[in-house]
């Protein structure tokens, strides 16, 4: 069994590589930091595991097809691809930047699509397959403070779910991941209380096993998730009563630092 993961050089995806090594997959690593990737691999592969290090810009869609095609060559046919690769940038609509909007989006969607469109062709000839995002529990709301992250993880979520319909008479799945806090890199800089933080090391751990389950959506931890599906069913004027105070914090932050 081969997989294909981006962001695979830190946090979510470097112990989601080792995870899913640990179950028997080959596993093409894309990222841009070669050194991290090279350094897994290493690690990887003298445990015992395949693993492969391709350095990728996942905003650039000809670096996502070459590292692909380079994966195809050289382990074989994908049955896993795993978009993972993603930034966080605090961005509020009150202190907005165009350019941290731009890129959150490009490398949380447009990556994800530049790796769909580029395994899901040969998934569908050979009618198998799974392509999953890691998407966030973020996206299930507009979240105050992160609109733009909120709103990629969004698009990425209805995105797969429409996917995940339309490719079932393919033979292929989708799922879709919703991590609540994880400790990674990305969240290090947070200066907010992380309800409910788990480690890499579970979440790769959820993750993979609700791959190998088939599940549609892949969401955790379970508390953290009950909690935001019960903010999404949750009345806007009630919402934006309980976020309203956590929104004015943030603002106060970010005008702070700028
Ligand atoms: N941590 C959390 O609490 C949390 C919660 C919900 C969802 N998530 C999602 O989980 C995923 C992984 O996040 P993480 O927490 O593990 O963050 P992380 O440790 O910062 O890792 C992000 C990964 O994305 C890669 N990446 C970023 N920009 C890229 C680009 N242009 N091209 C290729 N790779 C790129 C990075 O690699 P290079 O810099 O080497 O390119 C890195 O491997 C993200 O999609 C994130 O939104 C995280």
């Amino acid at each position: 069994m081969n997989a294909v993961l981006t962001g695979a050089s830190s946090g979510i995806g470097h112990a989601l590589a080792r995870e899913l090594a640990r179950r028997g997959y080959a596993v093409a690593l894309l990222a841009r930091r070669e050194a991290l990737l090279d350094a897994l691999a290493r690690d990887i592969n003298a445990r015992g595991g395949r693993a492969l290090p391709i350095a990728c810009d996942v905003t650039d869609r000809a670096s996502v097809h070459d590292a692909v095609a380079r994966a195809e060559r050289d382990l074989g046919p994908i049955d896993l691809a795993v978009a993972n690769a993603g930034v966080s940038v605090p961005n509020s609509a009150a202190t907005f930047s165009l350019a941290d909007a731009e890129l959150i989006m490009n490398v949380n969607y447009h990556g994800m699509l530049y790796l769909y469109d580029a395994v899901i062709r040969s998934m569908m000839e050979r009618r198998t397959g799974t392509f999953a995002g890691v998407a966030s529990l973020a996206g299930l709301r507009g979240l105050p403070g992160a609109g733009s992250y909120s709103a990629s993880k969004a698009a990425m979520q209805n995105f797969l779910e429409a996917a995940r319909v339309e490719l079932r008479p393919y033979g292929v799945r989708v799922a879709i991941v919703n991590p609540g806090f994880v400790a990674t890199p990305m969240t290090e800089k947070n200066r907010f209380r992380m309800p409910f933080l788990m480690n890499a090391d579970d979440a790769a751990l959820a993750i993979a096993n609700g791959l190998a389950k088939g599940k549609r959506v892949i969401e955790f931890p379970r508390p953290m998730s009950l909690l935001v599906r019960l903010l999404r069913v949750l009345p806007d004027a009630l919402f934006d009563r309980a976020t309203v105070p956590y929104a004015r914090r943030r603002l106060d932050r970010d005008k702070v630092k700028r």
